[in-house]
């Protein structure tokens, strides 16, 4: 198969979604001027093209993309080329109005945006595939092609009818009677109970609570037809390139694919990045994502798309002040990446995202976007060799499912405070602080390799999961669980005790009484810390339990808010993020566990990827840093022994 370092070769790639139809071809050739300049390797063609390719039904229109083509590779420039099918043009929803979405309320997505497709229309996927074909025959041979890109950030449901017809056959193809059906979906209770096929809907708008395995298994479903639509066009690519890499832009941590299957599927794993840069946890949340798409990647990966200054989707939109792009795509290199790009290169003056930040923003050559992108492009190229094609090792895994997430995000949850992808950050946020690599896992992968595996929340868990977890404390791995976990099994049927009888014999919990939830900016006290979002009733098994940190006062007075039993910890609440980074650099240590560079300041970011060390200082002010050993600095050079400072937002790359 194809990989990443077929297209990086030794670079960084560096460049970013390019949509040049939106300018005169005069400056098209500026552009290829400026990206010389700016050092970028890379573009990414086509993603919004289809009109253009195809203006009317069957007729093709590829000289402009020919010329573009042609263009790139004679400025040494690689295409990442898509294919148009995220956004149709006007003519399929005006000629085929059943291959436009429908919500939950049967309103139709009409054209005039984007991404407006049913995943289930034959006449849509038939179109899709014809373009994909087209590209595909004429440019397999172009010497500017290094990937392929397929759609963009797939995420569209659909509720209409015929992708109601496709999630029968679905559910058809996974329970094979109406019996199992019913009985999976427990619609014994609410009347539900199904009596033909064909009563069987999309779990459109009704009066009150939906079924939640229905809606878990509609969850399952689109992103099963979503991924079919994606894995048509990846074959007809491949078949005329077998030789080229396929990938896919997810977004980071969307609810709408399971990014385990679908990182399967493809041959360079990518993912579009935009933390907030007014978010003082924003590097944190974009490590998390990060590490996991780094783990599905199972090594390096590709940053697609990120910005080089203020998106325009947020309530206010914030710009990047000095330093910081440099930092967040340094941070990315850190955490594995052997490609930096963005959407988009050149600042749109016309559509919805014309307030959208490029890479050439709208200040031009002179502003300090491109400025600051000009350094970045001459600093990546410096540091390529020493760090592409190299991994991170990690004694560490968290476990996430989206299974797990989707069927504990039900409207019926005992609490709306619970967020999954909040929990996860906060679990991450206290490994990321104490200087941790963490990689992250399937509940059911193989996790042999590490000391450590921390449960943040899963709610659902097969039982094939929970023999994993089970085998993996028995063969002498500690397992820390938060609270939520082994709760239901895989059709979302609550398992008796509430809680997997394994799973409480694992943590000496004898009896789980009650769960208490807490609202929003209540606090449960506990002892030495406060509990945040929940807590629990839980009665130890005491002959079994070696250690238990209770709460204090109110009505679980001194019940366990952390108990362990032997390697397993169980934690019933959210401890504040001070307590939960003491209590896991705890439970680490324990399990022989060793942060990347011990001593380094909260606020500096550590991470070794192969032989290089990653120093990311994230605060505006400079910070020093003891070193252990000598290092020389890839990106200035200069060899740092003893103390080294970072500055605001400083990056030292540093080779032994
Ligand atoms: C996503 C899309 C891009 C663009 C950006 C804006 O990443 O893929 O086309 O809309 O968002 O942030």
């Amino acid at each position: 198969m194809p990989q990443l370092s077929d297209t990086t070769r030794g670079r960084i790639l560096f460049g970013g979604d390019y949509n040049p139809e939106q300018w005169p071809e005069e400056t098209w050739t500026e552009d290829a001027r400026l990206m010389r300049d700016a050092g970028v390797n890379s573009v990414t063609l086509g993603v919004f093209s289809w009109a253009r390719l195809e203006p009317e039904p069957g007729e093709r229109e590829f000289g402009w993309l020919d010329r573009l083509m042609d263009l790139m590779h004679g400025n040494g420039i690689g295409v990442v080329l898509a294919t148009p099918t995220s956004s149709p043009p006007p003519w399929l929803g005006r000629l085929h109005p059943e291959t436009l979405p429908r919500d939950a309320d049967g309103r139709i997505e009409w054209w005039g945006g984007r991404q407006h497709f049913s995943h289930s229309s034959a006449v849509y996927r038939h179109h899709a595939a014809a373009i994909t074909e087209a590209l595909a025959a004429r440019y397999a041979d172009h010497p500017a092609l290094t990937m392929w890109h397929i759609n963009n950030e797939y995420c569209t449901f659909d509720y209409g009818d015929e992708a109601a017809v496709a999630f029968r056959r679905w559910l058809r193809a996974k329970y094979g009677t109406l019996d199992a059906l019913n009985s999976a979906w427990g619609t014994a209770f609410w009347s539900q109970g199904y009596d033909t096929w064909d009563g069987v809907l999309p779990p459109r708008h009704a009066h009150y609570l939906n079924n939640p395995t229905h809606v878990l298994d509609f969850k399952r479903f689109t992103s099963d037809m979503l991924l079919e639509c994606y894995t048509a066009e990846r074959d007809i690519v491949r078949r005329y390139t077998p030789h080229i890499p396929v990938t896919t832009n997810f977004m980071p941590l969307w609810v709408g694919q399971d990014g385990w299957r679908w990182s399967e599927e493809e041959d360079v794993v990518s993912v579009d990045l935009y933390p907030d840069p007014r978010d003082p946890l924003g590097a944190q949340s974009a490590a998390l994502v990060q590490d996991l798409t780094r783990s599905q990647a199972h090594g390096p990966w590709m940053l697609m798309e990120q910005a080089a200054g203020p998106v325009n989707w947020r309530g206010v939109n914030h710009p990047k002040p000095r330093g910081l792009n440099r930092l967040w795509s340094l941070q990315a290199v850190a955490r594995g990446a052997d490609a930096v790009c963005y959407f988009q290169w050149r600042q749109s003056r016309q559509g919805a995202e014309k307030f959208h930040s490029g890479m050439l923003s709208h200040a031009g050559e002179r502003g300090r976007t491109f400025q600051e992108v000009k350094q970045l492009g001459a600093e990546l190229a410096r540091i390529g060799e020493e760090v592409t094609g190299s991994h991170i090792t990690s004694d560490i895994a968290i476990l996430h499912d989206w299974n797990a997430w989707w069927a504990g995000a039900q409207d019926g949850r005992l609490s709306t405070e619970v967020e999954y992808p909040e929990v996860l950050r906060a679990w991450h946020r206290a490994l990321w602080e104490s200087h941790l690599a963490t990689d992250f896992a399937h509940p059911e992968h193989d996790l042999s390799a590490y000391k450590l595996v921390v449960v943040p929340q899963l709610y659902l868990l097969t039982d094939t999961a929970i023999d994993n977890l089970l085998a993996y404390v028995r063969a002498g791995g500690t397992l820390v669980s938060g609270f939520l976990a082994g709760i239901a099994d895989e059709d979302d049927r609550v398992r008796s005790g509430g809680m997997d009888a394994r799973l409480r014999e694992l943590f000496a919990i004898r009896t789980l009484h009650e769960w208490w939830p807490l609202d929003a900016g209540e606090t449960a006290e506990c002892e030495g810390f406060r509990g945040t979002l929940w807590s629990e009733e839980i009665e130890p098994e005491d002959d079994n339990v070696d250690e238990v940190i209770p709460y204090k006062g109110g009505e679980l007075d001194g019940l366990p808010a952390v108990l362990r039993r032997g390697r397993s910890w169980y934690v019933s609440t959210l401890p504040e993020p001070h307590a939960l980074r003491a209590l896991l650099a705890r439970v680490a240590d324990g399990a022989g566990v060793r942060p990347v560079l011990a001593g380094a300041p909260l606020g500096v970011e550590a991470v070794r990827r192969g032989e290089v060390l990653f120093l990311l200082n994230h605060g505006r002010e400079p910070v020093t840093v003891e070193l252990p050993d000598a290092h020389r600095d890839l990106l200035t050079d200069e060899t740092v022994e003893g103390e080294l400072t970072l500055g605001r937002y400083g990056v030292a790359v540093l080779r032994p």
